[in-house]
């Protein structure tokens, strides 16, 4: 026996003792080139034996299906709303956000690693154009976003050079390729190729719905997928981000998922609150709607005193429903989650070690999924048409209760201005292609209004290109001007 196949059949002993024998049914019929590539997929599984009590676990985890605790709002000093904030707080805070800027110290962390299967679209969300007249893909608005502020820091300081704000962007296996040849293909929308660096997030095996086969995608290999949005961490640390981070001297880092319209990256107040206040994770989040809008919460476990994020199910109707006894015109529990966080670089220095080595930080949880595979009984590919399959995802927020609660903040924004995300095809009731068109020429035509410029029709909306304008600043020259409807500014 050669080195080589010794080493094979110790790959497929192993997974035969985890109860996955099934995935040689084909092994005998492959070329030897083909059975190498099916030992190389399987060979990036440590441990199958553990993995497979992993799924269980995770299936047991899931049908308990509510967080232990009883829940409240976070403490007063945790919090803010730039909604009425003073003048003079939002100052300081925008102040303390430029000038870590100014410093080089702060990071855009981006997630794009999820496969938008809600949406549909064969490319990545980040590719995808919400019909602006502009005709822009989110990640050109997000680009020209980094570029604008930039810009506005060299301004502020009257600096001699424009900050190189470094962007990371985390993809997947399945939105890898593709996103980079965007990029390519836009010439890095006029951002510096070595600013911005792409790397990958785990991926794990699929299983089937009981949760005890690992799935097969074709005869010589598996169904795999992303590791979930929790997989950023130990993607962080696995692809040398996180060194990459200190070697800089980054301290703040801006993290933001791909598919939010209007996200203000980089935004120096949400950074100044943080800095200000010495917060190591701070979110920022948006109003509830009302009670029944489906939506994560952040809140404070009364039990263990740490914040935390509970599901819109893991909540009692009357808690979802209860009023602010200090405003009764809000709900009581509505800092409704966003996934937009502030990281301190040293939080993450400290932490990842440890929310990475231990289940208990970060445990698994299982999507049922429709997961194209062969079918064993028919030995056909077989594209599903119901859930078949179970996928294994880590939340980013699981980590949120090891952070102590002084440490902790929470900002809330205005949603018309900063949130209104990607995530369903045209047809949906929300986050569409049309809602993010809509919501984002809304924004930019109130900027042109409050500047005094006026519109043809009372109904026509303009786009304002993040180059003009970061976050309505900057628009005075509109004041007097008339424009019509699909006018880019
Ligand atoms: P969603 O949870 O909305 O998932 O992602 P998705 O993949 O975009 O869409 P569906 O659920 O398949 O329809 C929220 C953010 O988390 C990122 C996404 O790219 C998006 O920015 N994400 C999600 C990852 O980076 N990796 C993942 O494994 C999952």
């Amino acid at each position: 026996m050669t080195v080589e196949s010794h080493y094979q059949q110790k790959i497929i002993e192993v997974f035969k003792k985890a109860d996955q024998g099934h995935l040689f049914k084909y092994y005998e019929t492959l070329s030897a080139k083909e059975q190498q590539v099916l030992v190389n997929q399987l060979s990036t599984i440590e441990d199958p034996m553990k993995l497979v009590k992993t799924v269980s676990e995770a299936i047991k985890f899931s049908l308990a299906n509510s967080s232990s605790g009883s829940f409240t709002q976070l403490p007063d000093e945790q919090t803010a709303s730039t909604i009425g904030l003073a003048k003079d707080v939002y100052n300081r805070w925008s102040e303390l956000g430029y000038k870590a800027i100014a410093n080089g110290e702060v990071a855009i962390l981006l997630m794009a690693g999820g496969q938008g299967t809600r949406l549909g679209s064969d490319d990545p969300k980040g590719c995808f154009d919400i019909h602006l007249p502009s005709q822009k893909s989110l990640f050109q608005i997000q680009a020209e976003k980094i570029l604008k502020i930039a810009n506005l820091t060299r301004e502020k300081f009257n600096l001699d050079f424009v900050p190189e704000i470094v962007w990371y962007i985390m993809t997947s296996g399945p939105t890898r390729t593709s996103t980079e040849a965007f990029f390519k293909q836009h010439n890095f929308f006029g951002l510096n190729k070595s600013q911005i660096k792409f790397f990958d997030q785990g991926k794990l095996p699929c299983f089937d719905i009981n949760g005890e086969k690992i799935l097969l995608h074709s005869k010589n290999a598996i169904c795999e997928a992303p590791d979930g949005n929790g997989g950023l961490y130990k993607s962080l640390q696995n692809n040398g981000i996180l060194e990459d981070m200190i070697s800089k001297g980054i301290k703040h880092i801006h993290m933001y998922c791909v598919d939010n319209s209007l996200v203000k990256v980089a935004d120096p107040v949400f950074l100044g609150f943080a800095i200000d206040k010495n917060f190591d994770l701070a979110t920022k989040v948006v109003r509830k709607r009302d009670a029944n809008e489906s939506v994560g919460l952040i809140v404070l476990n009364k039990d263990t005193n740490r914040p935390c994020v509970i599901e819109y199910s893991e909540i009692s109707k009357e808690l979802a429903e209860k009023k602010d006894p200090q405003d009764s015109n809000k709900l009581f529990l509505r800092a409704a989650n966003i996934v937009n966080h502030y990281y301190s670089v040293d939080l993450l220095a400290r932490m990842i070690p440890k929310w990475i080595s231990s289940q208990e930080y970060l445990p698994f949880h299982i999507a049922k999924k429709k997961i194209p595979c062969i079918n064993l009984k028919t030995d056909e590919s077989h594209k599903p048409v119901e859930p078949n399959g179970i996928k294994l995802e880590q939340f980013i927020f699981d980590v949120f209760p090891s952070v102590e609660l002084e440490k902790f903040g929470c900002l809330e924004v205005d949603r018309s201005d900063e949130f209104s995300p990607l995530k369903n095809a045209d047809g949906a009731k929300n986050d569409t292609p049309t809602t993010c068109k809509s919501d984002y020429l809304a924004r930019g035509t109130n900027w042109v209004k409050e500047n005094g410029g006026l519109l043809e029709n009372e109904d026509d909306l303009v786009e304002i290109s993040p180059l003009t304008s970061y976050g309505g600043e900057g628009l005075e020259f509109v004041k007097g001007k008339t424009f019509k409807n699909g006018d880019v500014i």
